[in-house]
């Protein structure tokens, strides 16, 4: 079975790819490798022995899209393909709407005219705002603060419409927690250009000496220490958790979470890192971000029951991991 992979360069997308070649899958990846590199496909056929079919193609480009789809019998489509950065999206809102809903519109108009109904999509927990309570359920309300999460509820929006207008269609939304972690090789990861947003990565800038601290943002949050909780899903359970949405037996619009269900606070996080790794990381306590909330972890237990999605990695194996993937590519 061929499988589309959008963004298949990118962080969770070559992890993914590493985890569909190991079950047999055969992978085309589209990728305009905007926010990531073209050795990332020398990596996966390093891990695997398996190689992958490439175009670097941007997917606003409905043209060049098409060619693949007429080129490659495609039989599902898992699209990750998208710009992802919350305070970019903020700066740069009419590109982060261009880029993630034209490039979802066009890719959904050439499964149509191909008749490729199987779709998995990369969406957010991003999608849930600031919940009322915890742990977060798929049935809660949705709501989004920024550019970057309001493309991701359009996008399910128009995969909900999409799917009352053509019941032929079998969509699963994945809503994804915190990644962090890395393939166990130390060949891929995630390793942002310039000063990082998301905690692991800035963490992992700070242990490698390329930046000085951390800072902390506030520990006055109503949480186990007063710093932020999330919950931490190693890369590689969510890659499995893309395999087992297209194995699922079950057909129509499906809507996961994939977290572990576990709560982790900024500070336990860096502890722990420093702990296993027996490494100092240097940190500050300083200001809230705006727009942080206190706490956000999932309830899996949708997942676990129809997908039997059960992560089997804890936050020791994710700082492990992580941490020795940035020593190789240092
Ligand atoms: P990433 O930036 O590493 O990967 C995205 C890939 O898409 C990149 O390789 C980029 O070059 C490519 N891309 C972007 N726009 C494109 C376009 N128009 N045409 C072709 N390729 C394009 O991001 P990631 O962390 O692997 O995230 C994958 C998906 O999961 C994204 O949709 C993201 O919004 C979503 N997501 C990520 C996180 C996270 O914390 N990493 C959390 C929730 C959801
Ligand atoms: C971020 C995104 C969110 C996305 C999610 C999944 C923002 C505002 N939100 O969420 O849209 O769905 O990633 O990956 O970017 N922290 C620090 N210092 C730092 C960085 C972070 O203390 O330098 C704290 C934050 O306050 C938070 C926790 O670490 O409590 C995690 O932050 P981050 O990794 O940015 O993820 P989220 O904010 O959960």
């Amino acid at each position: 079975m061929k499988v589309l992979v959008t963004g298949g360069c990118g962080y969770i997308g070559s992890h993914t790819t590493v985890e569909l070649l190991k079950e047999g899958y055969e992978v085309v990846i589209v990728d305009n490798l905007i926010n990531s590199k073209r050795d990332v496909l020398d990596k996966i056929k390093k891990i695997t022995n398996k190689s992958v079919t490439f175009y670097e193609i941007d997917l606003c480009d409905k043209e060049k899209l098409r060619d693949v789809f007429l080129k490659e019998e495609i039989s599902a489509v898992i699209h990750f393909a998208g710009l992802k950065a919350v305070g970019e999206s903020v700066e740069i809102p009419i590109r982060y709407y261009k880029n993630n809903l034209v490039s979802t519109l066009n890719l959904l108009e050439c499964m149509q005219e191909f008749n490729v109904k199987k779709l998995v999509f990369s969406s957010s927990a991003t999608v849930y705002g600031n919940p009322k309570t915890l742990p977060i359920k798929e049935d809660f309300p949705l709501s989004t603060t920024n550019p970057y999460g309001t493309t991701k509820l359009m996008i399910e929006e128009i995969l909900k419409d999409l799917y009352h207008s053509d019941p032929t269609f079998d969509i699963t939304i994945l809503r994804y927690f915190n990644p962090i972690g890395a393939d166990k090789s130390g060949l891929l990861g995630e390793d942002p250009n310039g000063i990082p947003n998301n905690l692991m990565p800035y963490i992992l800038k700070v242990a490698t000496g390329k930046l000085p601290v951390l800072n902390i943002f506030g520990d006055d949050y109503n949480t186990v220490d007063g710093t932020g909780v999330r919950d931490y899903i190693h890369v590689l359970d969510l890659a499995v958790g893309h395999v087992l949405s297209l194995k699922n037996q079950k057909t129509g619009l499906k809507i996961y979470n994939l977290g572990t269900g576990r709560g982790t606070s900024v500070l336990e996080l860096v502890k722990k890192f420093e702990s296993v790794n027996n490494i100092k990381v240097n940190y500050q306590i300083t200001k809230r971000r705006e727009g942080d909330i206190d706490a956000c972890y999932a309830s899996i237990d949708k997942a676990h029951e129809e997908l039997g999605f059960t992560p089997r990695y804890t936050i020791e194996d994710m700082c492990l991991d992580s941490y020795n993937f940035i020593k190789n590519n240092n």
